[in-house]
């Protein structure tokens, strides 16, 4: 096939696009690429779609800013005379056709977190569009770090989050992941630093500043992602490597050591790992979340390194979104499931492979536990307990919770009791191979697996309540049970210890951090300082270096109102971003008036160095916004008042 020629078909909403990327790099072919309605973007791919995008951007650090030229190839199906994208707080100062050609354009009305949408004139002809633009210093997917917010000995920090919809805040594109795109992208830095991006990356500084980056794989734009840093490099394998700062890089290296077991445990259930190379970076502790699947080149945060890799199931995590949801997408946030549903069941399986299904179960378990917890904090009525979400007029970050992760594994996983595991991982390694480089949607699983798991044999779908568990709320009856005699065994001591045996004569030899979790978590609700604190003496867990460890016991701490563990809770909520842990720790805070207070006065200065997807999560749980008019009247109140002493 001739690789300059860009051929396509398309049949009302049914595209069949073979995307013949820029210069050197190889074809994909994207078939039968379905547009389903996504309620989150503006964009109008249904009439022209966009199919590579180049970049040519500049990093300034003192401004807050990327400035540059986004340069999208269109792929016009419909003779269309407008091509619609989706923005967020972008400047844009001139955009122009192919060679140069300026042309019309307009912004619409600001939409909140949508953003808004840029229209531009272009004709049926049009191949490309020239988008000369800067972003806003307060763009959500960007957080910039400067010395004051940054340790592990990084200066200046810049690092992109991208998925939900946030990546229209760095890059005016179209913001659906139904659209999938190969890139090319020029990027110039402070020549200290180092810039990486989702695609194939350097290994060295290079010592201008200018970097070239080439993506040949189309991706869809909520896995655009850039970090700009003092960074280091340390090969694993030929395929495998970590970046991180050079206070980190070495123990990183140790920590991730496994991935290579992982990528293999990985493509023997699923099929050849398809991105080339798999790299992680280590973030500094202001980083959101826990992973972020950007292909080729996970983001992760500082606190998975334990130093003895028992945080790592984070990592087959991601790993495992190589399969599902790089490979195969959510076509809208309202099938979110389709992504970490499957990836948090492949997380078990790839675990499972490396550590033997005693550990898979102490996985499943506690995910199962937390499954509970969500369910019943939302309401088993709530629609947000369904796989399938309805987010329409909603950010959907505040519909994404862990229904759709442990859920969604939980009906896999009853799918795979049900059949067989033989007859499950056929399945699913065909599935893979059948819609990779596309998107899926509930309907459209449900349909595959009706016709190629249960041959058609619809009084089986009926029994086994496939639509229950999809569009029903709450958790279906004929969920699969999920034990672990390991916790059994935790479970034992913790009755030993209620009955007056001294904590440190409990049996914990042999206890991994997973252990230790469901230990912290089936403690008695209410405990005495008395018991705290011998807890305390006996495990030490105030000083615990292990993030998962220390946020169970932190919890604890706040909710028996252990004095003594303040001061790391304190360090704690200071130094750690990742929402995961700040969200629950806040809300236990919140419960009484004493704890919102001390809340406060932590996050009043805290709050600057969070991300704004936590901020925007914290402001929330403490009634910030009031807090600050609150703040700022009494404020004025003294300022009116020294004026008046003065006059
Ligand atoms: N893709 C998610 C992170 C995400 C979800 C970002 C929704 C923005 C919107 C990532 O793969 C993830 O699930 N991370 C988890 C890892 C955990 C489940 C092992 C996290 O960050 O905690
Ligand atoms: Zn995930």
């Amino acid at each position: 096939m001739n690789r300059s020629i860009v051929y396509n078909t398309f049949f009302l909403m049914i595209a069949v696009l073979i995307v013949s990327c820029a210069d050197n790099a190889k074809n994909i072919s994207v078939k039968d690429q379905q547009i389903v309605n996504d309620v989150h973007s503006f964009s109008n791919p249904y009439e022209v779609m966009v199919s590579h995008l180049d970049l040519d951007l500049k990093i300034n650090f003192s401004e807050k800013k990327i400035s540059g030229q986004a340069s999208l190839k269109l792929n016009n199906k419909t003779n269309a005379t407008q091509l619609i994208l989706d923005t967020y707080h972008l400047t844009v100062h001139r955009i122009t056709l192919d060679d140069e050609t300026s042309t019309n354009f307009s912004l619409g009305e600001k939409k909140g977190f949508l953003g808004q949408p840029l229209k531009i004139d272009i004709t049926p002809e049009t191949k490309r569009v020239n988008i000369y633009y800067e972003t806003s210093p307060n763009a959500p997917a960007l957080q910039w770090l400067d010395h004051s917010q940054t340790t592990n000995g990084n200066k200046s920090y810049l690092f992109t989050q991208s998925q939900a919809i946030l990546a229209r805040s760095w890059i005016p594109c179209q913001d659906t992941p139904g659209v999938r795109m190969t890139y090319r992208a020029l990027i110039k830095v402070r020549s200290d630093l180092m810039a990486l991006m989702s695609a194939k990356n350097p290994t060295r500084k290079s010592s201008q500043g200018f970097y070239e980056f080439v993506m040949p794989q189309p991706i869809p734009s909520y896995l655009m992602a850039l970090a700009v840093g003092e960074i280091d490099y340390r090969p694993m394998s030929p395929i495998t490597a970590v970046y991180a700062n050079s206070t980190i890089a070495d123990a990183a290296a140790y920590e991730f050591g496994n991935t290579q077991e992982m990528i293999q445990a990985a493509e023997k259930l699923y099929g050849p790992y398809q991105w080339g190379e798999y790299d992680i970076l280590v973030l500094p502790p202001s980083f959101p979340f826990g992973g972020m699947e950007n292909p080729r080149l996970t983001f992760v945060t500082p606190t998975i390194i334990a130093g003895d890799r028992s945080l790592t199931n984070l990592i087959a995590h991601e790993l495992a979104h190589s399969w599902s949801g790089n490979l195969v997408t959510n076509a809208t946030w309202n099938d979110f499931w389709i992504n970490e549903g499957f990836t948090t069941y492949i997380e078990r399986r790839i675990m499972e492979e490396l550590y033997g299904r005693a550990y898979e179960e102490m996985l499943a378990e506690l995910g199962f536990q937390d499954l509970q917890e969500e369910v019943k904090e939302l309401g088993e009525n709530n629609p947000d307990t369904r796989l399938h979400l309805d987010l329409k007029g909603r950010n959907p970050d505040d519909g994404m919770t862990d229904v759709a992760y442990e859920k969604g594994a939980l009906f896999l996983r009853m799918l795979e009791e049900n059949v067989g595991r033989e007859k499950w991982d056929a399945f699913l390694r065909t599935y893979f191979d059948e819609f990779s480089f596309q998107t899926m949607t509930s309907d459209r699983f449900v349909e595959y697996l009706t016709a190629n798991l249960f041959n058609d044999n619809l009084q089986q779908v009926e029994e086994l309540g496939i639509d229950k568990w999809i569009y029903g709320t709450g958790i279906p009856d004929n969920r699969p049970k999920v034990e672990s005699e390991e916790f059994d065994k935790v479970e034992m001591q913790i009755e030993n210890w209620v009955n007056e045996t001294a904590a440190r004569r409990l049996e914990t030899n042999d206890w991994t951090t997973h252990h230790w979790i469901h230990f912290l978590r089936k403690l008695p609700d209410s405990l005495s300082q008395r018991q705290m604190a011998e807890l305390d003496v006996a495990f030490n867990f105030t000083q615990s270096e292990n993030s998962e460890i220390l946020f169970a016991w932190l919890k604890l701490a706040i909710q028996n109102e252990y004095k003594r563990a303040y001061p790391a809770l304190e360090n704690f909520l200071r130094t750690v971003g990742r929402r995961k842990f700040l969200e629950p720790l806040y809300k236990e805070l919140a419960k009484t008036p004493e704890g919102k207070e001390m809340a406060l006065q932590i996050y009043r200065e805290a709050r600057d160095k969070y991300h704004s997807i936590t901020y925007h999560t914290i402001d929330k749980i403490l009634d910030w916004e009031n807090y600050v008019s609150q703040l700022e009247s009494t404020q004025s109140d003294t300022t009116l008042h020294n004026a008046g002493d003065l006059n």
